[in-house]
């Protein structure tokens, strides 16, 4: 059997600033809490850091004319705010709005719909010194960096996310701190997803004001199923989801935080961060919700709590078992259906709001063969099968309308440095050439039919 997909549905590829673009003083740009970290000795894989990356910055003409030539739909970027405001306040930094100017130009030049994330975890490192996420002025600063992008760009953006991934944002880089900032206090962890909650909220009433584009933010919301039917491991699936996934998502979309939520994190926090009106601010309307997928995870009730510090907080109880294999270069289950019964449980928590696969892709142990080409079929073959899962959630009623492959080229895998590969294009990182590897072929040939064999 095969399934097409029409033209409304919407097919791309996804990167993030700091990841790819490089050249982190150049143009006037202030140093972010990745720059920090990544020069932090210890913090990142072979002590890789994004000064260079894939030299994006330099290289911009040449990775749109990439871009075209996949024959995506749209691309996923995101804008690095240390360009925008080097110190995180005050005018906007002109080069850095001519760079975001430029890209969005040559994409809408090339047919190619432009899809800008204001937030891929890049803060100005002087707002980290004033107290990064944990304060709650860094969210009015977000809106106002919100409000300069959406007067710049906001007759030309055809998508806005304000946040990529605020669990990542604020539990791995507060709470576990293996992301930048790299603190490790639960209670931080909390205070700064209440206030990237807030920021996504102000940031969606500043972008109004400029741009009649669709808007919304972009999450990791999990994956779990439970190790047995027992009460236990039910139980433990819910706490997950309270502490890990409805935190961030049911404050957006309910301007609520579940009971659940309250009471699992109750051990951490006195919540005196949420002020009245908070949660109103953090439900504007929306039109969308972008959901990264990679891998699902089995829980039960945990025998042994968890050591600290851990991004699960709240969830100290509940144990992860170890991934079930086929796994990825980054040891993730490789699991289609997840992605299905992802997309199929969310839009039965949150009816009415449209879903976009915003990230999907795989860390393959890629080697370029005799031909210097890396022949790729487990990428391939991991692509397919979440595009098909994607066609399922479709044909169960699920609203999703678009699917962008992570990444478009290999890049700086944060705290993995450059360790892991996940682009469609392999990047040499010795001289930044860039060569298609088989997958990247296989989703230009995709791309031409829109059908999955
Ligand atoms: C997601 C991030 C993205 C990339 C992929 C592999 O969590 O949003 O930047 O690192 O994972």
């Amino acid at each position: 059997m095969s399934v097409h997909f029409g033209d409304d549905f919407v097919f791309g590829a996804a990167t993030a600033a700091y990841q790819i673009e490089g050249a982190v003083t150049a143009g006037g740009r202030g140093p972010s809490i990745w720059d920090t970290f990544s020069h932090t000795p210890g913090k990142v894989e072979g002590g890789d850091t994004g000064d260079v990356a894939c030299d994006h910055f330099h290289r911009l003409e040449a990775d749109l004319d990439l871009l075209a030539e996949l024959g995506v739909d749209s691309y996923r970027f995101s804008i690095a705010w240390p360009r925008i405001q080097p110190a995180g306040t005050g005018s906007p930094n002109q080069a850095g709005l001519d760079f975001y100017s430029r890209l969005v130009d040559g994409l809408l030049a090339r047919g190619i719909a432009p899809f800008a994330t204001l937030y891929h975890w890049d803060l100005p490192q002087a707002l980290e010194d004033r107290g990064g996420w944990r304060a709650r002025d860094t969210a009015y600063r977000f809106a106002d960096y919100a409000d300069i992008m959406a007067t710049a760009l906001g007759d030309r953006v055809a998508r806005w996310a304000t946040l990529n991934e605020p669990w990542c944002a604020a539990m791995l880089g507060y709470a576990a701190g293996v992301h930048a900032p790299g603190a490790t206090s639960p209670r931080a962890g909390i205070r700064a997803a209440h206030h990237l909650g807030l920021a996504h909220g102000l940031g969606i009433h500043a972008l109004r004001a400029s741009t009649a584009a669709p808007l919304g933010l972009v999450y990791n919301i999990h994956q779990f199923y439970p190790a047995s039917d027992s009460d236990d491991d039910l139980r433990a699936v819910a706490v997950a989801d309270a502490t890990g996934n409805w935190l961030y998502a049911e404050p957006v979309l309910k301007g609520r935080y579940d009971e659940l939520t309250w009471e699992a994190l109750g051990r951490h926090t006195d919540w005196e961060f949420v002020a009245g009106g908070d949660l109103e601010t953090m439900s504007a309307p929306i039109e969308f919700v972008g959901l990264n997928y990679y891998s699902p995870s089995t829980l039960r009730r945990g025998r042994v709590p968890q050591a600290a510090p851990t991004p699960w907080v709240g969830a100290e109880d509940v144990e992860w078992l170890p991934a079930r294999p086929p796994v990825t270069e980054m040891g993730w289950t490789i699991e289609p259906q997840g992605l299905t019964d992802l997309l199929q449980r969310f839009h039965e928590r949150y009816p009415g709001v449209e879903l976009i696969v915003s990230e999907n892709g795989a860390a393959m142990p890629d080697r370029p063969g005799d031909d210097g080409v890396v022949h790729d079929q487990d990428r391939i073959d991991y692509l397919a099968s979440h595009i098909g899962a994607v066609a399922a959630a479709r044909a169960a009623g699920v609203p999703v309308t678009g699917y962008f492959a992570w990444s478009l080229m290999d890049n700086f895998e944060w705290s993995f440095g450059y360790s892991k590969r996940f682009g469609l294009i392999r990047v040499d990182y010795d001289t930044c050439e860039r060569t298609w590897k088989d997958s990247a072929r296989w989703f230009q040939q995709f791309l031409a039919t829109r059908t999955l064999a």
